[in-house]
């Protein structure tokens, strides 16, 4: 087999398919010569198909990363001045929010103050860091990853209908930051710890907006089971607050 094969290899004269064929091979190769023919053929084709399914899993997998702009730490406006002006605000227009401002808002929200050790400028229980922030805008959903300061998108639909629900007014709010708590990071109190660290990351949210001049509300109204269903979370990610942000 090995010799027919490369006999014919050797006296080739043609290429097809990646296969070199010979002119003169004898009648004896010849059907050797076609199975091996057909046999690598059909190994194009399987190689092709799974090239193409490869490909179509890492493209389906693919999620759109953004970078935010480094936040402006220097912000010139005192703690007693945004505890002063902190409140709720209930109506908003669609007017756009910067991207400087949701960078300065995510930082402390639940961003990283101290990089050296990866601490957060909000405290969590046991230094779980269970708290993830979620920007919902038209364009759909992503998620803050603190340490690379970048938003990955996990939807592509609007649902800050779904978070004003009960208040639907609210849905004009051009950006909501969703609070959610990972469990599978707190060992014990999950339900409560989960919910006191979310609220650390709410009350940041209140100081930095007034601080900013930006309207918000921390909100418990929001239809948990259509937001978690659409963002595919298994119970461990439990929806705690929702913050509306603009003017
Ligand atoms: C845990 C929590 C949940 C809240 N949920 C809602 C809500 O779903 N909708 C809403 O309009 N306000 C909500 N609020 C805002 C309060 O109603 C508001 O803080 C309160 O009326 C006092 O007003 P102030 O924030 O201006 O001081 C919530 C506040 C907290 C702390």
């Amino acid at each position: 087999m090995e010799s027919v094969f490369g006999r014919f290899v050797e006296k080739s004269s043609r290429r097809i398919s990646g296969v070199l064929l010979s002119d003169t091979a004898t009648p004896l190769a010849a059907p050797v010569i076609v199975q091996q023919f057909n046999y690598y053929s059909k190994m194009k084709k399987y190689l092709a198909m799974l090239m193409l399914c490869a490909f179509a899993s890492m493209t389906a997998g693919a999620q759109e990363v953004k970078k935010l702009p480094q936040p402006d730490l220097t912000l010139n406006v005192t703690l007693m001045d945004a505890l002063k002006n902190r409140k709720t605000d209930r109506e908003f227009s669609d007017k756009a929010i910067s991207e400087q401002q949701l960078s300065q808002i995510l930082w402390a929200t639940c961003g990283i103050n101290r990089p050296e050790k990866g601490l957060l400028t909000i405290p969590t229980a046991m230094n779980a860091q269970d708290v993830k922030a979620y920007v919902c805008t038209a364009k759909g959903v992503s998620l803050y990853d603190p340490k690379a300061n970048t938003l990955t998108s996990v939807s592509k639909t609007d649902i800050r209908p779904m978070l004003a629900e009960g208040q639907n007014a609210m849905a004009k709010a051009p950006v909501f930051i969703l609070l959610v708590s990972d469990q599978t990071k707190l060992r014990h109190n999950g339900q409560i710890y989960g919910a006191m660290d979310a609220g650390y990351a709410s009350q940041d949210i209140c100081l930095i907006c007034a601080a900013l001049g930006l309207k918000t509300v921390p909100r418990a109204m929001m239809n948990k089971e259509k937001v978690s269903k659409e963002l595919g979370f298994p119970e461990t990610m439990v929806l705690e607050l929702n913050h509306p942000i603009g003017y």
